[in-house]
């Protein structure tokens, strides 16, 4: 997969792009990164890419431009899954990294400042927001996505850490984990899980899985009720 990031600060994304499951995905080739500054993109004086808001209002607004040049100078734009990093748009979820990581290309527009002029909007396929929360700017839900899309592609993680127990994945949160030592502070590591019957380990561990969702996010259960 190729994903790539416009962004006015690409530098924020060097340390987690390098370390840990992205780097390893890049590493074995399951997905190549390029970030590209929109700046470079501007054809104005001192490369300037924000303007004050037509009607007044605190703070600047990015100009449609220099991201309509940066976005159609990219290699394939046409048919790649062009997204718009906005707290107006669809909130991120796992289903969405799911979709996500069976395209080919993606094209990520991190927003900064006061926001982007409202025709930005037309220049993408969807608008996600990874929470109902304002940031600075795009970048850091920009790394959520590319995060959790890596990590579902081909190859990225070993079959002992698949990512199909996780949390979400098939609606549910995932049941307790314990390592070693058996017994800490009083608290002990269910036996079933140390009695070496899989069949009762799997039991267990759906039974915990539909009680804990049950208890902190009842909402992903009448979700699933839904669909069927
Ligand atoms: C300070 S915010 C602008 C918020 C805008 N004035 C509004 O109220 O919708 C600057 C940029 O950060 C990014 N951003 C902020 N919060 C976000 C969120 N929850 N999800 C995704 N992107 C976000 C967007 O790219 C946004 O354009």
């Amino acid at each position: 997969m190729k994903i790539t990031i416009l962004s006015l600060f690409p530098e924020m994304f060097s340390d987690v792009f390098g370390t840990s499951m992205i780097w390893h995905a890049s590493e074995i080739g399951a997905v190549q990164i390029d970030i590209i500054n929109f700046r470079d993109f501007s054809t104005l004086k001192h490369k300037k890419v924000d303007d004050a808001s037509f009607g007044g209002g605190p703070g600047m607004l990015l100009s449609v431009e220099p991201i309509y040049r940066a976005l159609t100078s990219i290699e394939g734009y046409q048919n790649a899954t062009k997204i718009l990093l906005t707290p107006q748009g669809q909130t991120y979820s796992q289903e969405q990294a799911k979709n996500l990581s069976k395209k080919d290309h993606l094209i990520l527009i991190c927003g900064h400042y006061e926001g982007f002029d409202e025709r930005v909007r037309s220049l993408v396929d969807m608008e996600i927001s990874i929470g109902d929360y304002v940031l600075t700017g795009g970048e850091i839900g920009a790394m959520v996505i590319v995060d959790s899309v890596s990590r579902l592609l081909p190859g990225v993680l070993s079959s002992n850490e698949s990512f199909e127990q996780d949390s979400f994945y098939d609606g549910m949160l995932e049941h307790p984990q314990y390592t070693r030592p058996q017994e800490f502070m009083g608290m002990k590591v269910p036996d079933v899980l140390i009695s070496g019957n899989h069949q009762d380990v799997d039991k267990w561990r759906k039974a915990e899985s539909l009680k804990r969702t049950q208890e902190r996010r009842p909402d992903l259960l009448k979700k699933a009720e839904k669909k069927d």
